[in-house]
């Protein structure tokens, strides 16, 4: 991969704030591919994140063999109902894992699994990783959605051995990435509670 490290990638040139404010979890996609050198200016974007005592503590697998990503969400539902608290889980999601046609993937083309290196501060670097990457991809004009429904299971074993993981890293933020179909509309957001201390 090229270092980049001192400019930004071309096609990666959308204005922060637009970026930040325009980015939306999109669950629609084409059936186009997205490209190799594309996912690769991606995953240059998110290491630029900063990370505890400059550990870069990531680790990137990109999957664009659809039938794996199947093979995924298949596992990943019933474990994912198994592990639900009955008390916090929103309405509708039992219902969606229960769905046969309920793909955690939404069909995306491409999965891009950060994983961290177990180590004290690897849940927030790959964070700040994983949120650097959707804003780039939102400003390549590629939609992201972080799927917190196939994490539980890509941490097991099997899972891991799925992803070809090497058992020193965790599977922490597992983000599907392609064009989407249409533009999701915005998603309100709480006042920030918010106290000042002066
Ligand atoms: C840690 C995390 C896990 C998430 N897991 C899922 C998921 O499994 N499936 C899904 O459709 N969206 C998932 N999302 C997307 C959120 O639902 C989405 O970000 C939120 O509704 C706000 O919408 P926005 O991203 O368009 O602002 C997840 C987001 C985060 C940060």
């Amino acid at each position: 991969m090229s270092n980049l490290s001192h400019a930004p990638e071309q096609g990666l040139s959308m204005d922060v704030t637009e970026a930040i404010y325009g980015r939306r979890a999109t669950r629609n996609f084409t059936t186009a591919p997205v490209a190799a050198d594309i996912l690769t200016k991606l995953v240059d974007a998110a290491i630029q994140a900063p990370s505890a005592f400059n550990a870069q503590p990531w680790h990137f697998t990109i999957i664009r063999n659809l039938a794996l990503l199947d093979r995924i969400s298949a596992a990943a539902k019933p474990y994912m109902l198994s592990m639900l608290n009955p008390k916090s889980t929103p309405n509708g999601i039992r219902e969606h894992l229960s769905n046969p046609d309920f793909h955690v993937f939404y069909h995306a083309p491409a999965m891009i699994l950060i994983s961290g290196k177990e180590s004290e501060w690897a849940v927030e670097d790959v964070g700040l990783a994983a949120e650097n990457l959707m804003l780039a991809a939102h400003s390549a004009g590629l939609g992201t959605c972080w799927i917190g429904f196939a994490q539980p299971w890509l941490k097991t074993p099997e899972g891991k051995r799925a992803v070809e993981l090497d058992s020193i890293y965790i599977p922490i933020a597992p983000i599907i990435v392609g064009y989407a179909r249409e533009t999701p509309p915005p998603v309100p957001r709480n006042p920030p509670l918010l106290q000042w201390i002066d």
